[in-house]
């Protein structure tokens, strides 16, 4: 098993370029399935789409491989799916297409308890019928004998993946849905942009209410491309390095109107910073002193969920007493221990709260990567540090972020993987 030798300590400097999006281009992918092959609407949907600045990382190649062995049988492989949360995003489209779709409960990381009660909500209202498997009760059946028709449906939740996949399903339904208290994540204006290129019909993505006109089945011809857009959590993970970090270091591609509530935080805590176009520039911020903040995590615009773990490295070298408050997620704080043992101070109150003494000295250490964004924290944790780390699972690292070891030691990190 593959894992990352860090040597903390060193100044960043140089230039980093933001890769493509790993949560918008997930959803585009898997609407692949909405759409019919040149040809004709047989079976060859798949790889129909282009896609340009893809993330080569392991999600999205986990997406290209579930969605490679999708046939007509609408079976999702439970394998695959089970190895991220994603998979869950193809479902209402093959169950539109194809009349039925099965899949098990979907896997990824384990931030809390995940359920997919308002996927299948939805999918019930537009006509749908459930069954869990009698042998394993988290495995799904889903059949639409009736067709599946437009609706008016409530998020009970606001759901990111939730949106994503009723507005992918409603796309190829019978008359116009009305998704309310819908999320305003900058992916779904992204998905709906895209399939509306591609002749969908769909309105108001980016707020609370979208409306989808249907097409009673009648599959999306391809004709423009999709671009992934920067990844705005990876973004946020660099201007963290280059908040502690950064020495003349410049993060291309940073697109701020996406990190409104973090970066208002990053000057909160005091981290200098430059907005030149779309690059953020850290001149001298190596060992500066930084300020205790306090944190709560949101649906856009607020602070993101995926940030909170980089974000609270951070505020272990803040000077005083920080509040991290985590409401998207109950189980997002489970990698605090490992930092305890690195040598910060951080209190966890509950499952949702915890309380960082700052500043503290970190030490290198051996940790296993919980998660995606976990594991990028204990990167950052591993290059503040004083001496060694070795960080191992790093599977969940390579899952959301693409070649960080070489992209980083690119900029003077000490990374090797071994
Ligand atoms: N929820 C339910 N029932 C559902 C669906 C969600 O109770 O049927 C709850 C969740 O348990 C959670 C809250 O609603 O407490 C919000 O979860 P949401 O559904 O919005 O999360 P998601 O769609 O599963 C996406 C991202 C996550 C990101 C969250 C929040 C993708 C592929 N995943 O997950 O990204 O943390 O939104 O912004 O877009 C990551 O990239 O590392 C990652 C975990």
């Amino acid at each position: 098993m593959a894992k990352f030798l860090i040597k903390g300590g060193r100044a960043l400097e140089g230039e980093i370029k933001i890769n493509g999006s790993k949560n918008a281009a997930l959803p585009v992918l898997a609407s692949s399935i909405l759409f019919s092959a040149l040809g004709g609407p047989a079976s060859g949907w798949k790889n129909i789409i282009e896609i340009e600045n893809l993330p080569n990382i392991e999600d999205t190649k986990r997406m290209k491989e579930l969605l490679d062995k999708l046939d007509a049988d609408g079976k999702i492989d439970y394998e695959i799916a089970k190895k991220f949360r994603a998979s869950i995003l193809p479902v209402g489209g093959a169950l539109a297409r194809f009349g039925k779709v099965s899949f098990p409960h979907p896997g990824g990381c384990v931030i809390g308890e995940r359920p997919i009660d308002v996927f299948l909500d939805g999918w019930k209202a537009m006509g749908a019928k459930t069954k869990l498997s009698e042998n394993v009760p988290t495995d799904y059946v889903i059949t639409a004998p009736e067709g599946l028709f437009g609706v008016d449906y409530t998020f009970k939740i606001p759901s990111v993946t939730g949106t994503e996949a009723l507005i992918m399903t409603a796309v190829l339904a019978r008359g116009t849905t009305i998704l309310r208290n819908a999320v305003l994540e900058p992916e779904i204006k992204y998905l709906a942009d895209f399939l509306n290129a591609n002749g969908a019909k769909i309105a108001g993505a980016g707020t609370t209410t979208i409306k989808i006109e249907g097409r009673s089945g009648e599959l999306l011809k391809y004709s423009a491309r999709f671009t992934a857009p920067p990844d705005r959590i990876e973004a946020g993970s660099f201007a963290i390095l280059g908040a502690l970090l950064g020495k003349n270091l410049r993060i291309k591609n940073f697109v701020a109107e996406e990190l409104p509530t973090f970066l208002a935080l990053l000057s909160n805590v005091g981290a200098e910073y430059i907005i030149e176009n779309k690059d953020l520039i850290f001149i001298n911020s190596y060992k500066k002193t930084l300020r205790a903040s306090n944190v709560i995590t949101k649906e856009f615009p607020g602070f993101p969920t995926d940030l909170q773990a980089p974000f609270t490295v951070l505020l272990t070298q803040a000077d005083g007493q920080s509040l991290v408050h985590e409401t998207v997620f109950e189980g997002r704080l489970n990698y605090i221990q490992d930092l305890n043992k690195m040598g910060s101070r951080i209190t966890l109150c509950d499952p949702h709260r915890a309380i960082i003494y700052g500043p503290a000295k970190l030490f290198g250490r051996t940790m296993e990567s919980p998660d995606i964004r976990a594991g990028l924290a204990f990167i950052i944790a591993a290059l503040i540090a004083e001496g060694e780390s070795t960080i191992e699972n790093i599977y969940q690292i390579d899952r959301g972020y693409e070649n960080i070891d070489y992209r980083l030691c690119s900029i003077g990190a000490d990374i090797k993987r071994v």
